[in-house]
């Protein structure tokens, strides 16, 4: 039986790319027997429900909650929105979120303080406001979208590599508070996934990149990185490392980070 069966699992940034293929690869794991329940969050409503027809899940099993993650004081509401239909939450995919293409020189500030809102805030408070009703159901697993750029930090991505840091040492304190009270933490560091990504990451002065990346274009099919995400979160991984050989750099970081720093002041375009 697998590890999804009865469960609630939510997933933020479900419009589009990786937080989509999570909720088709979850929805696959579901059997009459065996249902699993989906809560799908992003700001795209239409996008959502498009989501949700393409589960094929029973419409009383899919619930469609937009949110904006910088919307922080809806949070509370949300979550006892989620807790009043399905009762509990197993799983929450904390998933959302945007990127960046801009050098230091010349992004204004308002783009970082966009950047840490998004992917670090809006992940710290929807984690904040769920973190009760897990505590008290003595369960339950947080599933954060970080970066191999959360692991080192490279060209015209500053505030995007530091709102994924940002996770890994927030996720990591985290994971050790709530080790006893039977809380798991996957902190999930993707390569180059084939999505959306890199149009709608912010330029300096805030407004959309609007190009697709050719790494980003060549990379791993979300539906492919979903898979192994899943086979990682029923393992109860920490953190897994998912995509092409752009995921090494996470070893050279670690064991040769000279030769890492060279590879990136060397690397030409975004
Ligand atoms: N693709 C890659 O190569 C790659 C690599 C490393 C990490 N990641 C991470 O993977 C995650 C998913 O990105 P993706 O690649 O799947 O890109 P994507 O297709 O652009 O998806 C981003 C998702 O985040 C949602 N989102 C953005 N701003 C939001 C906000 N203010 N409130 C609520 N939801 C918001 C978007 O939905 P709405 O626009 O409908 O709100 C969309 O569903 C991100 O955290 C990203 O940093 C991706």
């Amino acid at each position: 039986m697998s590890v999804l069966a009865h469960k609630i699992v939510w997933i933020t940034g479900a419009s589009s790319g990786i937080g989509e293929a999570i909720a088709l690869e979850v929805s696959r794991m579901a059997r009459p027997d065996h249902p699993v329940k989906l809560v799908l969050s992003a700001r795209r409503t239409d996008e959502l429900e498009r989501v949700a027809r393409q589960t094929g899940l029973p419409a009383t099993d899919v619930l469609v909650l937009p949110v904006d993650v910088t919307a922080f004081d809806q949070f509370p509401a949300l979550v006892e929105r989620v807790r009043q239909h399905f009762g509990r939450i197993d799983f929450l995919y904390l998933n959302a979120g945007i990127s960046q293409r801009s050098t230091v020189v010349d992004t204004d500030l308002s783009v970082y303080q966009r950047l840490m809102d998004v992917n670090f805030f809006g992940t710290i408070a929807l984690t904040k406001a769920v973190l009760p009703i897990m505590l008290a159901q003595g369960s339950g697993h947080l599933v954060v979208t970080s970066s191999v750029a959360g692991k080192l930090g490279t060209k015209y991505r500053s505030g995007y590599c530091a709102s994924k840091h940002a996770l890994h040492g927030f996720f990591d304190a985290l994971r050790a508070e709530v080790h006893r009270a039977g809380l798991h933490i996957t902190l999930v560091c993707p390569g180059y996934i084939r999505t959306p990504l890199s149009l709608q990451a912010l330029n300096a002065t805030g407004h959309l990149h609007g190009k697709m990346d050719t790494n980003q274009q060549e990379g791993m099919a979300p539906d492919v990185f979903a898979r192994r995400l899943l086979k990682a979160v029923a393992r109860q991984k920490e953190e897994v490392y998912i995509g092409g050989r752009e995921t090494v750099g996470i070893y050279l970081k670690r064991f040769l980070p000279g030769l890492l720093s060279r590879i990136v002041r060397n690397r030409e375009g975004p």
